[in-house]
């Protein structure tokens, strides 16, 4: 193994939850338990804890049995996977939508589906490692733009265009970015794109249930919708499990030639049933998200007032910048010391000299947890 220095050494620690979503216990070596508010998970409406997603899960259970037994063209498709596609086209305003095992898997079908050797992927110089694996798996040539800058955007595709008509151009994006917190001009990025004839992929994941109206992401009241988006039920969806959403034509390209569609088990039909009864929820609850944002802007608001920098964005999800990994590491400690999981995130997931305390905020927090969480903040 690479000699990888102490301050950037990973560790798997075990948690488990106890009286409500937002308390998580870590199951220590020596067996014992130690309570921390979760401010680390992507569970941001803690509904991987809700009782209609485990009684839907559980009725899934009884009738359907754990796994799915096989591709969903062998005998894996079950009504649920059906009805939960046909729920999501609708609420997200699009002609076909497609399940998946996992985000990281419906990314590399996307980026493979609209992506070949002709092709040049311009991506944000940030986004999801999922995503950048499919662009190498697709052959297509990988060209970044400078993170949510639409001017660096339009010059690359400019010169792609110079450079070869031939060539198609495809535009890959994040509407919700998880180790920054930001978001992109998405409105711009869809109309330069339309400019450029170039395709434009969007991975929802951290965005929907609860930015955009109601909860339905960013993409969903873009004039230029994009061409394709992604999304997980692994986030605020308290599930597992994934989809891509597109239009018709793309939807059975993907369906008669996806590699990672075809040759992989039907997602679990317990998890699909839950990922339903998830979204009824945020349909049944289309403030969550907007409080969720109000309660972020306050965090924010204190943050700064503390003397950091303010954190970037406006979703659930602070980033902290701190610089160097050891500094990062004990401000997650001092936290930790008084109850609190915050994660410090370094290189080479961010760039170097950024390592960052990144702040997941969720639905339903326990009262004056901001105040001892300011309380906590503070660089040696
Ligand atoms: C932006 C983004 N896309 C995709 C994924 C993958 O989703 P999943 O956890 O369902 O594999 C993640 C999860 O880490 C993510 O952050």
């Amino acid at each position: 193994m690479k000699s990888i220095p102490p301050a950037r050494l990973r560790k798997l620690r075990t948690w488990t939850h106890y009286e409500s979503a937002s308390k998580l216990l870590e199951i220590q070596k020596n067996g014992n338990l130690k309570p921390l508010i979760d401010l680390a998970s992507n569970d941001y409406l803690g509904l991987s804890r809700h009782p209609k997603l485990i009684e839907a899960a559980q009725k899934s259970l009884d009738k359907n049995g754990v796994g799915a037994g096989s591709s969903r063209f062998i005998t894996g498709s079950r009504p649920i996977h059906q009805e939960l596609e046909e729920n999501l086209a609708k609420w997200l305003g699009y002609e076909r939508v497609f399940l998946f095992p996992s985000g990281f898997q419906a990314n590399l079908a996307a980026v493979i589906s609209l992506a070949n050797r002709h092709t040049n992927a311009i991506a944000d110089r940030n986004i999801h490692h999922s995503l950048i694996t499919g662009i190498k798996a697709s052959g297509a040539k990988l060209i970044r733009f400078n993170h949510n800058d639409v001017n660096d955007l339009e010059l690359r595709l400019k010169a792609c265009k110079q450079d070869s008509a031939a060539y198609k151009s495809l535009v890959i994006t994040e509407s919700l970015f998880s180790m920054e917190g930001t978001s992109p001009p998405l409105q711009e990025i869809s109309k330069i794109c339309n400019k450029y004839k170039a395709k434009l992929l969007v991975d929802e994941a951290h965005a929907l249930g609860v930015l955009g109206t109601e909860g339905k992401g960013l993409c969903r009241d873009l004039p230029i919708p994009p061409t394709m988006i992604s999304g997980t039920f692994g986030k605020a969806f308290g599930s597992g499990g994934a989809f891509l959403a597109t239009n018709f034509e793309l939807g059975e390209e993907l369906l008669q030639t996806s590699g990672a569609f075809r040759y992989t088990t039907a997602l679990a039909p317990s998890l699909a049933s839950a990922a339903l009864a998830a979204l009824n929820l945020i349909k049944a609850n289309p403030t969550w998200g907007e409080v969720l944002q109000s309660q972020a802007e306050s965090w924010r608001n204190k943050i700064l007032e503390k003397g950091f920098t303010r954190p970037p964005g406006r979703g659930q999800i602070l980033s902290l910048i701190i610089g160097q990994d050891q500094d990062a590491l004990n401000l997650q400690s001092q936290l930790e010391a008084s109850g609190i999981l915050c994660i410090a995130i370094r290189p080479p997931t961010v760039p170097e000299k950024t390592a960052r305390l990144r702040i997941i905020l969720r639905r339903n927090l326990p009262e004056g947890i901001l105040e001892k969480f300011l309380l906590n903040l503070r660089q040696k």
